[in-house]
């Protein structure tokens, strides 16, 4: 077991280990006393984990209501937020009692905004069960529901007061839905750690512990110099801008993983392309990509990505704020006028 402490406006630690559905209770009780707890989580993963995280609350003298809704981006809305606010309201849930996201980052991310606006806000526990969402959703706060202008485009930063990441539950993971996380844990070797980045060309899927550990110390330390994404923070949408265009015009098909596995081909190929990294960084982290199933290209042209990049809300202005990788390990921040990002972005397709 290893345990992250995150000093945000809020202190927490992050639980990483085997087998700790079934003392979820345990864990939950050292951080807030026994209360009414809303578990939400997706039909798909309460199928596989609800009944044990729910005993174990149980146990414990939490008094246990769930809220269960169809697993999916699509599910991530407005109006699944509505039914899980009137849902808590319904179930007489007060200000100290709290919310458990029990699943991947769809369920953390409404489930943590839910936990943010419901009765101006109350504490929220989350327990991730996809990679993706261990390494990163579950941590730092960043919470919200997507709009049909865009993704995540209403939301709250809302830190958890406790993460519970049992990596035995990423066995039942789809192969698909794995490769998904292992995008956001190169990512983090991209950005600013080489010698991270080498260890996974070994192996992500026998060196779990490890490696989830390692990506939320990384993600922890960022999260803790600029929590409310003013600068710093942005390092970690590597691979977002043109990943969140990727996700929109394939209409969700391509999953967020894989879009941000294009998206960090495509702004790495830029960067070489304009002088600015050595091929030979370009080919590893291609070569990592595909090792883990992903994708490196797609087939939409500048003009469809980079119109629906300027509409994200990653934009100040007229200007757009990239991150850039300069080499594997030494990722920078770069604003450039949103009237060139269809231009970069040719030259990473
Ligand atoms: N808040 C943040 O900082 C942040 C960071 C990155 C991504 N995100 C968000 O996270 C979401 C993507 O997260 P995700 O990939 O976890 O998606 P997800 O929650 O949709 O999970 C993917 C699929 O796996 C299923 N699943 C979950 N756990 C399982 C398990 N253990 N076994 C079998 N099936 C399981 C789910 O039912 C779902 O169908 C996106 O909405 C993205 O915007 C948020
Ligand atoms: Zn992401």
């Amino acid at each position: 077991m290893t345990i992250i402490k995150v000093n945000a406006s809020r202190a927490y630690e992050v639980i990483v280990g085997k087998e700790l559905l079934d003392k979820s209770g345990e864990l939950c009780k050292a951080v807030i006393s026994p209360c009414k707890a809303c578990i939400v989580t997706d039909d798909t993963v309460a199928e596989l984990y609800l009944d044990r995280v729910k005993s174990s609350l149980s146990r414990e003298g939490f008094e246990v209501v769930c809220f269960v809704f169809p697993h999916g981006e699509g599910s991530k809305n407005i109006s699944t937020l509505e039914n899980i606010l009137e849902f808590a309201a319904e179930s007489r849930l007060t200000r100290t009692d709290c919310f458990v996201a029990l699943g991947g980052g769809v369920v953390g991310d409404i489930c943590g905004f839910a936990a943010a606006i419901y009765l101006r806000g109350i504490q929220f526990i989350q327990i991730p069960t996809t990679l993706l969402s261990a390494v990163d959703s579950s941590v730092g706060g960043k919470t919200g529901v997507d709009l049909r202008a865009g993704k995540n485009l209403a939301g709250a930063f809302h830190q958890p007061s406790l993460v519970i990441c049992d990596y035995s539950t990423l066995d039942t993971l789809p192969f698909e839905a794995f490769a998904d996380g292992c995008a956001e844990v190169i990512k983090y070797g991209v950005i600013n750690d080489r010698v991270f980045f080498e260890k996974l060309t070994e192996s992500i899927s026998s060196n779990l512990e490890y490696v989830i550990a390692k990506c939320v110390q990384n993600k922890r330390d960022i999260v803790e110099q600029d929590e409310f994404e003013s600068g710093k923070r942005q390092l970690l949408n590597l691979g977002h801008t043109v990943g969140h265009a990727v996700e929109i015009c394939s209409e969700l098909k391509i999953s967020h993983g894989h879009a941000v596995a294009i998206g960090m081909a495509v702004i790495m190929r830029a960067s070489v392309n304009m002088g600015l990294c050595q091929q030979a960084d370009l080919d590893s982290l291609l070569a990592l990509l595909k090792s883990e199933g992903l994708p490196t290209s797609c087939n939409f042209t500048a003009e469809q990505l980079s119109e629906i990049a300027t509409a994200d809300k990653k934009r100040n202005g007229s200007d757009i704020t990239l991150a850039i990788p300069y080499s594997i390990g030494d990722t920078r921040l770069k604003r450039i006028p949103v009237s060139e990002l269809c231009e970069f972005i040719k030259k990473g397709l």
